[in-house]
């Protein structure tokens, strides 16, 4: 009889040396931006009780949870700012003395080479919880633009190394690049949220940042979660207008549009692994149901697999702790 022919693919899989030779995705500390929560205060470190191991913290606390990504090798972190008073225009957000304005500073002094994300938006500030100005229940394109870049002034005039618009108002990029470049901030990158979905995995980041709106939904700003086509619409026009890093969000029930805004644009590709999926490691994780450093890194590799260069995620601290145990 004739052997039959066929490819033995567990060649390459034989050992663990092997497979590490061949593994074609890595993780880095260097891909991980980790988020943090800034509440107003002294000594406060608030667990988010839909986020276990995720914290609000006070300024004063922000040295030491620093040196801490410092000591792990993670050199960047987007901040969030959790304000104690908030109005109808979202005053907060564009002040210089405001809580993510703040919180740069004593970054850039205690750690000047940290790279400091600021995500600009409103609806941290707004008492209504929306994204931009509101009028008779809607929400305001083009004037709120304009506090939008007042905003991202600002955020660049306290010393952030990168600024990311997460509104969703049309014309964003093009309207911030203008106010950047008018102020002398030529130099300062723009990290489109250029793909952001009307996602339900933002739950419990609403919990940790206090910005559920207060009536209604984003569905009129963010986009239809049922949208490929659309996505490559706003990732063009975001280009069009300036974006230096384009992000997607969420991350893992939209790696096939990780993939397509990778293989349709030559810029770095962000993936937001945002607080839902967080949550729901966490949860089956603390049930005993999953073993949460297998199904992490394995989501994490997944989301790079698709295509993305840098990962904003709750995760980078463990992520990196495991790393460097596998090394
Ligand atoms: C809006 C913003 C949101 C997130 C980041 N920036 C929430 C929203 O649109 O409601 C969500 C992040 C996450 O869920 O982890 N400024």
């Amino acid at each position: 009889m004739e052997p039959i022919q066929f490819k033995r693919h567990r060649r390459l899989r034989k050992s663990a040396n092997l497979r590490k030779m061949v593994r074609e995705t890595h993780l880095h500390a260097e891909d991980f931006i980790y988020p943090l929560f800034i509440v107003e205060g002294v000594n406060t470190r608030n667990e988010v009780s839909s986020m276990p191991g995720v914290e609000q913290i006070s300024l004063d606390l922000l040295k030491d949870e620093i040196d801490e990504l410092v000591s792990l090798g993670i050199q960047s972190v987007i901040l969030f700012g959790v304000p104690d008073e908030k109005d109808d225009c979202g005053t907060g957000a564009y002040d210089d003395e405001g809580i993510v304005q703040k919180a740069t500073r004593v970054i850039k002094e205690h750690a000047p080479e940290i790279l400091v994300v600021a995500d600009t938006c409103l609806c941290e500030y707004t008492d209504h919880g929306h994204c931009g100005l509101v009028e008779d229940g809607v929400i305001l394109n083009d004037s709120s633009l304009e506090l939008l870049v007042q905003t991202a002034v600002s955020q660049a005039k306290a010393g952030a190394d990168i600024i990311a618009p997460s509104n969703m108002m049309d014309g964003f990029v093009a309207a911030i690049r203008k106010g950047l470049d008018d102020s002398g901030f030529q130099d300062v990158p723009i990290m489109s949220y250029a793909v952001k979905y009307s996602s339900a995995f933002y739950g419990p980041f609403r919990d940790a940042a206090n910005s559920t709106p207060q009536f209604g939904d984003r569905k009129t700003y963010q986009m239809d979660p049922a949208n490929r086509l659309e996505a490559l619409r706003e990732a063009e026009s975001d280009m069009d207008e300036g974006a230096d890093l384009l992000i997607v969000k969420p991350a893992l029930s939209y790696l096939d549009i990780i993939r397509d805004v990778r293989n349709n644009f030559n810029v770095p590709v962000v993936a937001y692994n945002v607080s839902g999926e967080y949550s729901l490691i966490k949860a089956a994780a603390q049930n005993g149901w999953i073993d949460e450093r297998a199904t992490v890194l394995e989501m994490l590799t997944s989301i790079k697999r698709a295509g993305a260069d840098i990962i904003i995620t709750y995760f980078a601290k463990d992520a990196v702790k495991w790393l460097q145990e596998d090394k």
